[in-house]
């Protein structure tokens, strides 16, 4: 349900921050990859270890740490949500004139992604006039509120202040996630990594893609609400992909098959894998021996599987193939475009630095069959992914 969402979650000084651990769980339960960032003062309430533990990630806690700066720009843009809970009468005044004393307030001023806040204190702290006046300022900059509920408060009072009860602030994150999904609804296949065309049972012919930007882009899929199938090749790419179907294929011909079997169901099918253009004529059934001879195999084309899929696409359905060039890129990958009836076409250079298989990052340019032309500048991977799925969104609700 918040399958690979990015939550950032800021625990901030108060009593509550207890719950935050159960929270984590089954923010983390539901497929979301979450970081904590704890305020100093929230540190006195739960244990950091605890935390990473249970997120598998670094607890981040000051700005500065052993003369090392904290990227809070990179923090903040690397998440869908900021999830506040709790959140303290302090830093609540902090959020509303802008206070930048620690990392969580940096992350939070630089953040350009929806922030939700879960407050928690003692009635009267909750009631103050300052306290109402800072939750409508920090509401009126945009900042969602999860109410709180009336309890037992740890003054030993019972009145209104509770944080909400983690299931609810869980509630709360799934139906605005949903909301602001973009993809909520929509099929999407996704094919990544090479294919390995058997010569005989211990050789095959194959190549380096890793499927590093077919994964990220199934991710991206994933996290703007769309059910996504990946169809991956033979790479040693880390897996857990939760809640995303997987099926693992072989060859161009498994890759084919398992592709033209799902795409009819599907809305989006984007082609990021390497298929081999051939593959032998016939595989031998026991290992070839070697002799003094040369060796001379016989290989036929292996079927066209984006081709394939936009001949039988059909109204509304969304097509994208990637075109990996070394000359003449622009109009090789224009002609891609309307040859195989896609309409996006992502264009790798082999010719710019640090762009195509070996490397993290990638640089390219994407086309529609709306005449549009998108030259991006070279990033990581998951930021191109982001950058191509919001074209297809583009493309679908432009
Ligand atoms: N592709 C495919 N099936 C194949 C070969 C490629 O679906 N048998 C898809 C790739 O996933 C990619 C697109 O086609 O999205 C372009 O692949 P590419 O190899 O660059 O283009 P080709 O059409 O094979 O042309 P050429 O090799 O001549 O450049």
């Amino acid at each position: 349900m918040l399958n690979a969402k990015k939550i950032l979650l800021g625990i901030t000084g108060s009593i509550a921050a207890y719950k935050s651990i159960l929270l984590l769980r089954f923010l983390v339960k539901e497929g979301a990859e979450v970081k904590v960032i704890m305020t100093p003062a929230a540190r006195d309430f739960v244990s950091p270890l605890t935390l990473s533990t249970l997120s598998g990630h670094p607890v981040a806690i000051d700005l500065f740490h052993e003369n090392e700066w904290s990227n809070h720009v990179l923090l903040g843009r690397w998440a869908d949500l900021i999830l506040v809970a709790p959140l303290s009468c302090n830093t609540l005044a902090k959020m509303a004139i802008g206070a930048c004393d620690n990392l969580l307030m940096a992350v939070y001023l630089s953040a350009t992604c929806p922030v939700i806040v879960a407050p928690a204190m003692d009635e009267e702290m909750w009631k103050h006039p300052s306290t109402q006046q800072n939750l409508q300022k920090i509401i009126s900059y945009g900042n969602k509120l999860i109410p709180v509920e009336r309890g037992d408060l740890a003054s030993g009072l019972v009145g209104e202040g509770r944080m909400s009860e983690p299931e609810s602030i869980l509630n709360y994150i799934k139906k605005e996630i949903l909301a602001n999904s973009k993809l909520a609804g929509k099929k999407a296949l996704v094919t990544a990594g090479p294919t390995h065309e058997a010569i005989d049972p211990v050789r095959f012919l194959g190549n380096n893609s890793s499927g590093k930007m077919g994964v990220s882009i199934a991710r991206q899929l994933q996290r703007e609400g769309a059910e996504v199938t990946l169809v991956l090749g033979p790479t040693e790419f880390p897996l857990p992909l939760n809640g995303m179907k997987v099926i693992r294929i072989d060859s161009a011909e498994e890759m084919y098959r398992a592709c033209t079997q799902i795409f009819p169901d599907v809305d989006i099918a984007v082609m990021a894998a390497a298929v081999a253009d051939y593959m032998p004529e016939v595989m031998a059934s026991e290992k070839l021996k070697k002799n003094d001879e040369n060796l001379t195999l016989v290989f036929k084309r292996t079927p066209d599987i984006l081709k394939s899929l936009g001949k039988s696409k059909r109204p509304g359905q969304v097509l994208v193939g990637f075109a990996l060039e070394t000359q003449d890129e622009k109009k090789n990958a224009l002609e891609k475009l309307q040859n195989k009836n896609a309409d996006l076409m992502v264009l790798n250079s082999l010719r710019d630095e640090g762009a195509g298989f070996r490397y993290d990052t990638n640089k390219v340019t994407i086309f529609d069959s709306k005449g549009n032309e998108n030259s991006l500048p070279l990033k990581d991977k998951s930021e191109i992914a982001k950058d191509i799925v919001d074209s297809i969104i583009e493309y679908i609700h432009g």
